[in-house]
C-alpha cells in the first residue's frame, strides 16, 4: 500500500524565510542601522518578543490592539507577541526608576509582530530600529532623532529627493481642538490618523457620528491642510496652543540651523495611530508616496506615567525593515552582497588531514577559511571557492611548494604565488583585492 503524500511545510502568511542571501541584505540594513545609532551615542537595549498582554492594551491604540498576537500560557498568563518597542522600553525604564541617569539614548532592532492584511511593505512578521531619547522635555532630543534618520538614510545612499520628514505636533492639535471646542480630542485622533486614507464624506461622517459639528470638521480640515506655521498662527490664540506651535517652530529652526532643512517640511495632516504621543510627531516617507510611511515616531511624555511609573518623558521613532528594503530596490541602492570569505583550502589529492591542520591555522589567525568537505576533483573545488567567494585559493599539496610554504592563487586576479602562512596573511592583509 503506497503511503499518501505528505503535504509540504509551508511559510506562515506574512512572514518571511531568512535564507543565505537574504540574510545578507538583512545585514545589511541592520549593520548600517548599528552604525549611525552609534555614531549618534546611542545605547543598544533588548527585551522579550512577548510580554504580558495588558501591556499593550490600553496603551498603543485600538488599531496596534487589534492586531495583536496573543495567546495563554500553560500557567494561565495573557501574553502577547510584541507588536512595537515602545511598551517594553517604558516598562524597563520604569523598573529601573531614578537608579537609570536621564537623560540618555537608547536603540533596538526588535523583531515584530502585527497580524496586519499582509501586503506590499506590510507584513505580519517584521524587524523595526527604535531610537529613543528618555528623560528630557527639550526639542534638542526631536532634533537629534531627525538628524539622525536623515544621516542614517543618507548612509544609504537616499537623498532629499528621495524621502522626505513631515513634521506636526499633536499637542498643537490637541490645544486647536479643545480652542474649536472639541472636548475630547483622543477620541477623535484615529479618525483624523485615517483622513487621508478615506474620502471626505466618510471623514465627516465619522466625526459627525462622534459628536463633532460640520463647521468644526471644516475647521480641522483647514488647519490640517495648512503648509506654514504662520498660517496656523492666525488661527489659533490660547497660550497651550501657542507654546506648542513655538515649540515646533523651535525644531523647524534647529533643523534648518543644521543644514538638514531640503529633508523636512511641516504636514499638520500627520496625527500618528498610536495613543501616547503628547507632542511632536512625524513620518519618513519615499517622495512619490509609493509606500507606507519608512518610519514613524514622536513625543510620549505621560507613557512612563501611564504604566505606574513616575513621569518620565521620551521621544523616538520606528524604522521598518521591509520598507525600507523596498525602498532602496527601487532605487537601486542594494549593494553587491556575495558571500565573501578570505581563503578556499583545495587539495589535489584530497589529503584531508592536511587540509584541516592548514585550514585551522589560517583560522586561528582570525581569517575565514573554507575546505571541501568530501572527496572530490579540484575543479570542484575551485567552483565550490569561487561561490562561496574565497580570495585565495590556497593548495595543501601545490607540486611548487617547498617545506613550509604553498602555492596559492589570488582569484579576483587569477595569479599564483608561494609563500609561507605569515606571507599569505600578509598578502591579504597589503594586497588590494
Ligand atoms: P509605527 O508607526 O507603528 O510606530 O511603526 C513604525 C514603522 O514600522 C512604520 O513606519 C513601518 O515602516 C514599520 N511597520 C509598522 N508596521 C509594519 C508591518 N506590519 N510590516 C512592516 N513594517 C511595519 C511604532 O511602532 C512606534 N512604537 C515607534 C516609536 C518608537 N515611537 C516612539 N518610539
Amino acid at each position: 500500500m503506497s503511503k499518501a503524500k505528505r503535504q509540504a511545510p509551508t511559510l506562515p502568511k506574512g512572514t518571511r524565510d531568512f535564507y543565505p542571501e537574504s540574510m545578507r541584505l538583512q545585514n545589511f540594513i541592520f549593520d548600517t542601522w548599528k552604525r549611525v545609532s552609534k555614531r549618534f551615542g546611542y545605547e543598544e537595549y533588548e527585551g522579550p518578543i512577548f510580554e504580558h498582554l495588558e501591556l499593550f492594551t490600553g496603551k498603543s491604540g485600538d488599531e496596534i490592539v487589534s492586531q495583536l498576537y496573543h495567546f495563554e500560557d500553560k500557567g494561565n498568563r495573557a501574553l502577547a507577541l510584541r507588536p512595537e518597542m515602545t511598551p517594553t522600553l517604558a516598562r524597563l525604564i520604569v523598573q529601573k526608576g531614578n537608579t537609570i541617569k536621564k537623560p540618555f539614548k537608547w536603540f533596538s532592532i526588535p523583531r515584530l509582530f502585527r497580524y496586519e492584511r499582509a501586503q506590499k511593505g506590510r507584513l505580519r512578521e517584521f524587524f523595526q530600529l527604535n531610537l529613543d531619547v528618555i528623560g528630557t522635555e527639550s526639542v534638542f532630543a526631536e532634533a537629534d532623532l531627525i538628524s539622525a534618520i536623515v544621516a542614517m538614510l543618507v548612509e544609504f545612499g537616499l537623498s532629499a529627493d528621495d524621502f522626505s520628514i513631515g513634521i506636526s505636533s499633536r499637542e498643537l492639535l490637541a490645544n486647536y481642538l479643545i480652542e474649536i471646542g472639541v472636548s475630547d480630542p483622543n477620541l477623535v485622533y484615529p479618525a483624523l490618523d485615517r483622513r487621508l486614507k478615506t474620502s471626505p464624506e466618510a471623514f465627516l461622517s465619522t466625526l459627525l457620528e462622534l459628536g463633532l459639528l460640520e463647521t468644526q470638521v471644516q475647521k480641522i480640515n483647514t488647519f490640517m491642510e495648512s503648509k506654514s506655521l504662520n498660517e496656523i498662527r492666525t488661527m489659533i490664540s490660547s497660550p497651550n496652543s501657542i507654546q506648542a506651535l513655538n515649540d515646533l517652530q523651535n525644531l523647524f529652526d534647529l533643523i534648518e540651523n543644521t543644514g538638514f532643512g531640503p529633508y523636512i517640511g511641516l504636514d499638520l495632516s500627520i496625527v500618528r495611530g498610536l495613543a501616547y504621543y503628547t507632542g511632536i510627531v512625524f513620518e519618513v516617507f519615499d517622495r512619490a508616496k509609493s509606500m507606507r510611511a519608512i518610519a514613524g515616531g514622536g513625543r510620549y511624555d505621560n507613557l512612563c506615567e501611564n504604566l505606574g511609573g513616575q513621569k518620565v518623558p521620551g521621544v523616538g521613532f520606528g524604522m521598518g525593515d521591509v520598507v525600507l528594503a523596498n525602498l532602496l530596490k527601487d532605487h537601486d541602492l542594494i549593494p553587491d552582497l556575495h558571500p565573501k570569505i578570505d581563503l578556499y583550502i583545495a587539495s589535489f589529492t584530497n589529503d584531508f588531514p592536511k587540509v584541516f591542520v592548514l585550514a585551522n591555522q589560517f583560522r586561528e589567525l582570525h581569517l575565514n577559511v573554507a575546505h571541501p568537505l568530501e572527496i572530490t576533483k579540484l575543479s570542484k573545488q575551485m567552483d565550490q571557492a569561487n561561490s562561496q567567494g574565497a580570495r585565495c585559493v590556497v593548495y595543501v599539496d601545490g607540486e611548487k611548494a617547498t617545506e613550509n610554504t604553498y602555492e596559492f592563487k589570488d582569484l579576483s586576479k587569477g595569479l599564483m604565488h608561494i609563500g609561507s602562512i605569515q606571507d599569505i596573511v600578509e598578502y591579504l592583509k597589503n594586497e588590494p583585492s
